[in-house]
């Protein structure tokens, strides 16, 4: 069955979802233009993960990160405060600094030798009084401030967009699912990323991951037999306003120790959230506690992957080891059941290009009018909540990709070039 129009690649969102229907046409995962509107409102309005606080704990120490295709380093400045800008020189553009993580004073272009510190100002200008006659305004040409900077429970994000929500009313219910993941630590610290791309359009692994517990009974087969796992099927799918979706288990299900890696499930706290997989929209996912994903654009069929280990830095060597070995074991880029998505993800994206396919509709339908609110499993949560099997998650996700891709970008902040005064006496 194919869709009615769209014509040709530049057609608009709202023309490829139904989310009465549930379903969407596969051109979202294939057209350059849509991914150009994706990065100026979906990547500038909604908050993005950038590290977490255990990279910042003292002034000086930076991570770096990338905000849809814009590349930023985080600091904890001297003030302590965490702040986050454009990794790009203002003179010709060179990234500024080329390291993944470490502490620095200040940060010193390789290329003409522009030196910013911790705030972004330009403090440092190489020939400044011979080349630039002492006129340029240092000022004015300091690094691009993301506009906020906010954290939960350790972690952080920044968004573009002034008028966003605060970042824990952006989160949602989704709070509950940090909470939980990071009550039993007590010092929690991210591990990692590993980093490697993939064929695939972003959004194949974010709507995955917010929404589909039903392709591990087949695409994972071999893997979870080879560990001894069952699915779940006490669990509950949901969907926020903000387009994050995610699945927990239940205590109730013969299988929460295992998904919970060995929580018991009779002194369980009423009401937690034990997640099995989870987005944070747009690109920030999770599974169960311990795998924390980024799913970066890089064009639109080519995704890169930032893949973390949560840890408590308070355990013993082996206990660390333990989490790393399962952890790469299972999700990392030869991971037993990362390698089964991602061998789904690139073939969906291989078979995409064709003009008859692109004009295909895809199913979301699952559980469609038959999600509830106010779910007892779920107190507090004002979204849809669903079956454990229910794309719940996916419709989230699409509706408020829909509704930012349709809606204006942010003023950005202030980048416009500054004027060189006139030298003195002119
Ligand atoms: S590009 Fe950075 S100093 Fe020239
Ligand atoms: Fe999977």
């Amino acid at each position: 069955m194919t869709t009615a129009p769209p014509e040709g690649p530049s057609a608009a969102a709202r023309d490829l979802i139904d989310l009465d229907l549930g379903t969407l046409n596969r051109e979202v995962f294939e057209s350059g233009p849509l991914l150009r509107t994706e990065l100026a409102t979906v990547f500038t309005r909604s908050w993005l993960f950038l590290g977490h606080e255990s990279r910042l704990s003292r002034p000086g120490d930076f991570t770096t990160a990338v905000m849809g295709q814009d590349h930023v380093i985080v600091t904890r400045s001297r003030d302590g405060r965490i702040r986050a800008f454009l990794n790009v020189c203002r003179h010709r553009g060179m990234r500024v600094c080329r390291a993944d993580s470490g502490s620095a004073t200040r940060f010193t272009c390789s290329y003409h030798g522009w030196s910013y510190d911790g705030t972004g100002a330009l403090v440092e200008v190489p020939n400044h009084d011979d080349g630039y006659e002492g006129r340029l305004p240092l000022d004015r040409w300091g690094l691009v401030p993301v506009t906020r900077v906010e954290s939960y429970r350790g972690f952080v994000f920044g968004c573009w967009d002034e008028d966003a929500p605060p970042l824990a009313e952006y989160l949602d219910g989704y709070r509950g699912v940090l909470d939980w993941a990071t009550d039993g630590l007590d010092e929690p610290e991210l591990v990692g990323p590993i980093k490697w791309r993939l064929q695939g359009n972003w959004k194949l692994a974010a709507e995955q991951f917010a929404n589909d517990t039903y392709h591990p009974q087949t695409a994972h087969l071999s893997a979870t037999s080879l560990l001894g796992v069952n699915m779940p099927t006490e669990g509950r799918e949901l969907g926020s306003r903000y387009g994050h979706g995610w699945t927990i288990i239940l205590p109730e299900d013969p299988n929460y120790a295992a998904f919970t890696f060995g929580r018991d499930p009779d002194s369980a706290e009423p009401g937690h959230q034990a997640l099995i997989h989870g987005t944070v929209f747009p690109n920030f996912s999770m599974l169960g506690d311990r795998v924390l994903r980024v799913w970066h654009p890089r064009s639109v069929d080519d995704m890169e992957i930032w893949s973390w280990v949560l840890v408590d830095a308070s355990w013993s060597p082996e206990q660390r080891r333990q989490a790393m070995r399962m952890a790469t074991l299972t999700f990392s880029s030869t991971g037993i059941v990362e390698t089964d998505d991602s061998e789904n993800w690139s073939e969906i994206q291989a078979v995409g290009g064709g003009h008859v396919t692109g004009r295909t509709a895809l199913n979301y339908q699952m559980g469609l009018g038959s999600t509830t609110t106010g779910d007892p499993a779920v107190p507090g949560f004002t979204g849809e909540v669903g079956h454990i099997l229910n794309d719940v998650g996916a419709r989230a996700f699409y509706r408020r990709w829909l509704e930012l891709m349709e809606g204006p970008a942010p003023t950005l902040p202030q980048t416009a070039p500054a004027p060189m005064p006139a030298p003195s006496g002119r």
